[in-house]
């Protein structure tokens, strides 16, 4: 009999805990803005930018339809656009290169570091042309990028950073919170983020005023006054009832971080000195918050280490299967990037979310090792 026959399954996420603790908050929110009639953008949405904002230390927060389109937004609102370029990473979701190509600018995918899966500044600078309009680091999993060696290069070179901070609200990097470090940052509420919404949900950071300023602009058709249209915009408005939701929840995003890095040191000691294991690092100055709690499995077995893990019940998730210059949309360059390509077929992300049980824990570790036969 495999334990699977007597165990519930334990899924890759369970968000139910979060919003039993946040249910009723959540309801009242809801309530007022049935009661406002007031459903985007408005008094909510201003409210939620300011505690945003607050809570981030970032002179504006402009929130927006997703984490893509605030993506877009940040990059446009710089002035990327046709012929330009923007440095980036090929280990991220797909929405990161997207948002430089749907400008019409081109992604220039630089490796990564392996602790980080983050870009590696010094190949960034490498990259870098009369073309470069932005350097773009992912704050993967959680785990921030080496900020200090990326601020230096742009203060350098006077190329912005963006910062794609959609994995790691609320973490910070030498004491500051992630998303303002940069001259602009990128943040998505979806509903599996460490912030989620009940929706899509995203919002654009930063201190530089014309910045802020466009963005809002662009987000409502390309007006600040109503049929006054400047610009070509789009409409990407925020959600009265998401920022409402959101407003509920922010108040409990650095407890809940903290309970993820909590369940990571957990993982941690379980886990420590697996043969054919690599744990996620734990870097000087980062404070990571573990959206997911990312393991690589050294020995070439990833995929049957899932297989024998979701037989017994246990869920777990490649983030991500393929690099993005190997996406069929970036293929045609034929770049070949070596450490992008190892994360790729050695990542697997374990089950986390704040209220994650030691014991259930203790089933992954000892599920994880007997499928890596130790
Ligand atoms: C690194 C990264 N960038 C951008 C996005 C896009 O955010 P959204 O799904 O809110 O559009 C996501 C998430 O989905 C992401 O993980």
């Amino acid at each position: 009999m495999s334990p699977a026959d007597h165990q519930p399954p334990v899924p890759v996420l369970d968000l139910a805990p979060e919003l039993a603790e946040v249910g009723p908050a959540l309801e009242e929110a809801f309530r007022r803005v049935l009661a406002s009639g007031h459903f985007i953008l408005g008094p909510e949405v201003e409210a939620f930018e300011r505690e945003v904002a607050a809570f981030l230390g970032a002179r504006h927060a402009v929130g927006v339809n997703s984490g893509t389109d605030a993506l877009i937004l940040a990059l446009e609102a710089l002035g990327v656009g046709p012929g330009d370029e923007v440095v980036t990473s090929p280990f991220s979701f797909f929405a990161t290169a997207e948002a430089v190509s749907f400008l019409g600018a081109t992604p220039i995918f630089v490796d990564i570091d392996p602790e980080t899966f983050a870009l590696r500044p010094d190949l960034a600078a490498g990259a870098i042309t009369s073309r470069t309009r932005a350097l773009l680091p992912v704050h993967l999993f959680g785990q921030a990028a080496d900020m200090d060696a990326l601020l230096d290069l742009g203060r350098r070179t006077g190329i912005p950073v963006v910062e794609d901070v959609a994995q790691a609200f609320g973490g910070r990097w030498r004491g500051r919170r992630l998303g303002t470090l940069g001259r602009i940052s990128a943040f998505s509420f979806f509903p599996t983020k460490n912030l989620g919404g009940l929706g899509d949900g995203g919002l654009v950071a930063t201190d530089d005023d014309a910045a802020a300023d466009a963005v809002r602009m662009l987000r409502a058709h390309g007006s600040r006054r109503k049929y006054q249209n400047e610009r070509i915009g789009m409409n990407s408005r925020l959600d009265a009832l998401q920022a409402a939701f959101l407003r509920a929840k922010l108040p409990h995003l650095d407890a809940w971080n903290a309970a993820r890095r909590e369940v990571a040191a957990r993982y941690r000691a379980l886990l420590a000195g697996t043969p054919g294991l690599r744990l996620p690092a734990e870097r000087d100055g980062a404070e990571h918050v573990y959206h997911q709690f990312t393991v690589r499995v050294t020995d070439g077995r990833r995929d049957a280490v899932q297989a024998a893990l979701a037989a017994q019940g246990i869920g777990t998730m490649v983030y991500y299967p393929r690099a993005l210059h190997e996406l069929p949309v970036y293929a045609g360059a034929g770049l070949r990037l070596a450490e992008a390509e190892r994360a790729r077929a050695e990542v697997l992300s374990l089950p986390i979310w704040p209220r994650l049980g030691a014991a259930v824990q203790e089933r992954v570790a000892a599920a994880l090792r007997q499928a890596l036969g130790r």
